[in-house]
């Protein structure tokens, strides 16, 4: 009931109506529009509550980054640390490493279940990152795990009738390896009991590691549609290889809009490539508290969605995008 509230009192007042005289409209099923962390423009990243009101705003796909427990348990955070979205350091203060962080793989699953997740903030000052947004430190989140967020975008794919993806992302794959621990595998194994196997079945996996993701197709052999983030613009170079296995590419926006000149944008040939290749592509991270060179998020969506011509978007505002793509 609380998450019901929360998520109609959202809606009401975090709908963004666009008046826009162009001509050329967006249709609002040629692109993917994938909930960044959930709609974590409104509720703590990860968390349950961002996950379902991302879930009511109705993207096409819910994001996952993940990372292991001590016990395996993929558990869905951004970070291999807990220091900046939980208050580990007042629960566990001993369990600190000798670079002052807190590591999810140190603490079972059950362990994790003791933290409160609370908006992001920076460990240094303890101010919250996007200081507009859910307040830190009130209200009650946890941590949970792929098994759990799936079933709730399942369960509401039942009985609401609709059919939201899912977007896995394996966090930092080389750091698991080194702890002894196969992220990928371990993922894919929960993607496959839940009936996550091939391009059909509404299942985005992503990685930043080029060898990672390329062994998820040619080693473990997964059917899924992967996608190869991108971090660094010298990435670009290897689009011919990665299409020898993924199915599109994620880069940062940025390295796409290259500039504004006469007062049009001017874009990088990244997109072009990428589809010459038969690459989609879906970049990160729209954010109307975080504009950038854009003097609207209107103007954001629009340059990136319609006049560069990627094929989806994460965002930490679906509600938003989805209204600009729906005018
Ligand atoms: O995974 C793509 C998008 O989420 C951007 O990366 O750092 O927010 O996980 P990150
Ligand atoms: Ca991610």
């Amino acid at each position: 009931m609380k998450y019901v509230l929360i998520i109609l009192t959202v809606l009401s007042i975090g709908s963004c109506k666009v008046s826009d005289n162009s001509k050329e409209k967006l249709k609002r099923t040629d692109k993917i529009v994938v909930a960044h962390r959930g709609a974590s423009g409104y509720l703590p990243e990860h968390t349950i509550a961002a996950k379902a009101m991302a879930y009511a705003m109705q993207p096409d796909y819910i994001e996952q980054d993940l990372v292991l427990s001590k016990d395996d348990v993929p558990v869905v955070i951004h970070d291999i640390y807990l220091d900046d979205v939980t208050n580990v350091e007042s629960v566990f203060p001993e369990r600190k490493r000798e670079d002052g962080r807190y590591y999810v793989i140190d603490f079972t699953f059950e362990e994790l279940q003791k933290l409160n997740v609370t908006e992001r903030f920076n460990t240094k000052d303890g101010k919250q990152f996007y200081p507009n947004r859910f307040p830190k430190g009130i209200s009650s989140f946890k941590l949970h795990s792929l098994q759990q967020e799936i079933e709730l975008i399942q369960g509401l794919n039942k009985s609401t009738g609709h059919t939201i993806g899912i977007y896995p992302e394996i966090k930092n794959p080389a750091f698991h390896h080194k702890n002894g621990k196969d992220i990928a595998k371990i993922t894919l194994d929960v993607l496959s009991k839940y009936g996550y196997n091939t391009k059909d079945d509404k299942c985005i996996f992503q990685c930043f590691d080029a060898k990672e993701l390329e062994r998820v197709r040619k080693e473990l052999k997964s059917q899924l549609f992967l996608v190869q983030l991108i971090e660094f613009p010298e990435e670009t170079k290897q689009f011919s290889h990665f299409a020898t296995y993924a199915d599109g590419v994620g880069p940062w926006y940025k390295q796409i809009v290259d500039k504004k000149e006469n007062g049009e944008w001017v874009f990088t040939s990244l997109v072009a490539d990428a589809h010459k290749l038969g690459l989609k592509v879906h970049t990160y991270t729209l954010r109307a508290d975080q504009l950038g060179e854009f003097s609207s998020f209107q103007e954001n969506i629009k340059v990136l969605l319609e006049e560069a011509n990627v094929d989806g978007c994460f965002t930490d505002f679906p509600d938003k995008v989805i209204s600009v793509l729906e005018e």
